[in-house]
């Protein structure tokens, strides 16, 4: 494979239906442009892309209204398999939206370096965490595209897909940042049932929890860094566009030890939240 461009590189993945291949490619293209920047290999330019509104995906799963997803019940071995697939479904997703971040904006709104090395290792990251999720399904005997999935995860990257201060608040400094919010409970489930399927549960839970901080802070760092070049204030940007682009309160308990180590300060979250103070 010889990509002309990053957003070329990024636009492959996105039109990459299945979901095995679709992680394969993003990691050989993170491995491709890390190369190059450290000058082992040619530079690769970033380029312009028309990404499509949609990534490819594969026939299965289904993908159902959040209320029409069975539900198991927890601690019970289909819960947790239920479990296990739902976040390979969502890391499936984390692969899309963060090479669906460096397709649609990165030709377009000028940046450092530095951001696309940031997204392309997340999306590095988000790739092996679909394909540690999708071993631990596997060695249940289960796969991923088993049980049905949640329809509508692409709707807040549809909906920020001309705004990349919209994108870069609701992706990772909402949805990403929800996840090192209920991960811990997540690695508890697991931990209690203690059987070797659910101790590599366990392991690929922590590498996600460890590494999702990171993804929240590039979220943070970059979204600064816009405010800074509009000289708008953070917290009140912040504010506007997760109400103009996410729907509903954000729901507590907050991870706020995790949340400050990514760059997100409780006067950030806490007012969009039902309370909508301080807690
Ligand atoms: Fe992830
Ligand atoms: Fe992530």
């Amino acid at each position: 494979m010889s990509p002309a461009t990053l957003t070329d590189m990024a636009t492959a993945v996105l039109q990459t239906a299945d979901a095995h291949e679709k992680a394969a490619l993003s990691r050989q293209s993170a491995a491709l442009w890390f190369a190059a920047r450290r000058g082992e290999t040619p530079e690769i330019p970033i380029g312009t892309a028309s990404p499509p509104l949609d990534p490819a995906r594969p026939g299965k799963p289904a993908l159902l209204d959040p209320r029409e997803v069975p539900r198991r019940r927890p601690g019970s071995p289909e819960g947790r398999e239920a479990l296990l697939h739902a976040v390979a479904h969502i890391e499936l997703n984390a692969v899309d939206l963060h090479w669906d971040i460096i397709a649609r904006f990165g030709g377009h709104v000028p940046f450092p370096m530095g951001f696309f090395d940031d997204w392309v290792k997340s999306a590095d990251e988000e790739s092996k965490h679909f394909q540690l999720v999708t071993a631990c399904l596997e060695a249940t005997g289960s796969f991923y595209g088993d049980l049905p999935a949640h329809a509508g995860m692409w709707r807040a990257a549809a909906d920020t897909a001309g705004d990349i201060m919209g994108r870069l608040a609701v992706v990772p400094m909402v949805l990403e940042a929800r996840g090192l919010d209920v991960t811990p409970g997540m690695i508890e489930v697991f931990r209690k049932a203690g059987d070797p399927a659910a101790v590599q549960a366990v392991e690929a839970l922590e590498v996600i929890y460890a590494e999702e901080v990171h993804h929240v802070a590039y979220g943070s760092k970059w979204f600064h860094f816009l405010c800074g070049r509009h000289d708008t204030d953070p917290k009140d940007a912040f504010h506007r566009l997760v109400r103009t682009y996410f729907h509903g309160p954000l729901k507590p308990p907050f991870n706020a030890e995790k949340r400050a180590e990514a760059g997100l300060p409780p006067d950030f979250y806490w007012p969009l939240s039902e309370s909508g103070s301080v807690g």
